[in-house]
């Protein structure tokens, strides 16, 4: 584990704490880090359960709102054993800020110690990405 993803997981474990998710009751903190800054992002849900947004993309909009653009790495933090990985569409996501999806590392993490860890090509092969686009 290297000191970036220790440094991720440990603000998306506190951040954790910040989710709004008073229906599922599955909270998630996650921490991206985008051209050298970090940032971290919360699920919020709302009573319109389809309204309701991821903690990775929450972190990814705070990157983008500080002019983060290209995704380094990535940590997901949930009470979940073993830890959840990034849903289907939260890979898509983080595959769109990837330079490259084999280097970016994501780990999930949970509080009582478990990790998990991917790259995002792993977690999302064969990505359909904007370089598809003509
Ligand atoms: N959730 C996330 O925040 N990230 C994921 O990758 C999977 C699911 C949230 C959405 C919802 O608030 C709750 O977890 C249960 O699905």
């Amino acid at each position: 584990m290297s000191d970036l993803l220790d440094e991720l997981a440990d603000v998306a474990l506190n951040a954790l704490h910040q989710a709004y998710a008073p229906y599922s009751k599955f909270r998630v903190g996650a921490a991206v880090r985008m051209d050298g800054q970090t940032f971290d992002g919360v699920n919020v849900e709302v009573a319109s359960y389809p309204l309701s947004v991821c903690a990775e993309r929450n972190a990814v909009a705070a990157g983008i709102a500080k002019n983060g653009r290209t995704l380094e790495a990535v940590a997901v933090a949930t009470e979940a054993s073993p830890p959840s990985a990034p849903c289907g569409a939260c890979r898509q996501v983080l595959a769109e800020f990837a330079a490259d999806p084999s280097r970016v590392r994501v780990i999930a993490v949970n509080d009582r110690g478990e990790r998990r860890e991917w790259t995002l090509a792993q977690l999302l092969p064969d990505a359909f990405r904007g370089t598809d686009l003509p």
